[in-house]
């Protein structure tokens, strides 16, 4: 396993595919998980292609999450039991798995400007709920666009709240400063992703009102530098 590698699930979608060009791009090693080898190496290239210098490779999820001591999981909240399931046996002590799914209505079939309530309080809990113990479980990206991730010409204008255990949560914030524009705020104990998933789906009925399908962004003013 390498502890500077980013293994992300699902990374054949649009945000993971986002986050596998922005930290490529910073030159961190990337593992792409898909469900199906061949999209996750087709993923692979199309990364490779944008980002020439790319250490990335392409992996079915159960390979994908033994790679790297960073795990994404970037899948629609929907399927992170079923994706947890396949991979939890995989996944070992030390491991953090970031989470960054909101629990949009869409999943039941209401619109993406509501959301459903999670048992467990929020998606990232739901993810604690899951993983074998030792496996630390952080909230992050909720409330960063795609889009916006995947335009490599332009900054991610954005503030990413980071919740969870604090060394683990450290170093997730880390990996927000890899990428231009974002900056990565302390977001105290995991169940603050209550809060900031819920914000997601504000998110998107505020793109929708002001005209912004690239997606908008969250700042916090007046901290201190860091
Ligand atoms: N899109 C955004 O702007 C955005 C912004 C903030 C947060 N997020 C969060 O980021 C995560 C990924 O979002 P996304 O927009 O990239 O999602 P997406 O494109 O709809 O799907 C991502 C990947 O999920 C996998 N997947 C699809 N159906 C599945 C199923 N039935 N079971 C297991 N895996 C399945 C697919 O990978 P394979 O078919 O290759 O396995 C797919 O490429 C979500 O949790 C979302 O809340 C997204």
């Amino acid at each position: 396993m390498d502890g500077n590698a980013i293994a992300i699930l699902g990374g054949t979608g649009d945000q993971g595919l986002g986050l596998a060009l922005r930290f490529t791009r910073a030159g961190r090693p990337v593992v792409i998980g898909s469900r199906k080898l061949e999209r996750a190496e087709e993923a692979a290239r199309k990364v490779r292609q944008a980002v020439p210098e790319a250490e990335v490779e392409g992996l079915a999820n159960e390979q994908a999450a033994t790679r790297a001591s960073t795990v994404f999981l970037s899948v629609p909240f929907e399927h992170f039991a079923a994706t947890l399931k396949s991979i939890r046996e995989k996944l070992v002590a030390g491991q953090v798995v970031v989470s960054m799914g909101v629990p949009l209505a869409t999943a039941v079939g209401d619109a993406a400007v509501r959301t459903v309530g999670i048992w467990q309080g929020s998606c990232a809990e739901l993810v604690a709920a899951l993983v074998p113990p030792g496996v630390e479980v952080v909230s992050a990206f909720q409330n960063v666009s795609a889009h916006r991730l995947q335009d490599l010409a332009g900054e991610v204008e954005c503030d990413v709240v980071v919740s969870g255990a604090k060394p683990a949560r450290r170093r997730v914030m880390q990996l927000c400063d890899l990428v231009p524009g974002l900056r990565g705020i302390d977001g105290g104990p995991l169940a603050n992703a209550r809060i900031v998933e819920q914000m997601t789906a504000l998110l998107i009925g505020l793109n929708a009102r002001y005209g912004v399908p690239e997606g908008l962004g969250i700042r916090f003013t007046g901290l201190p530098p860091s």
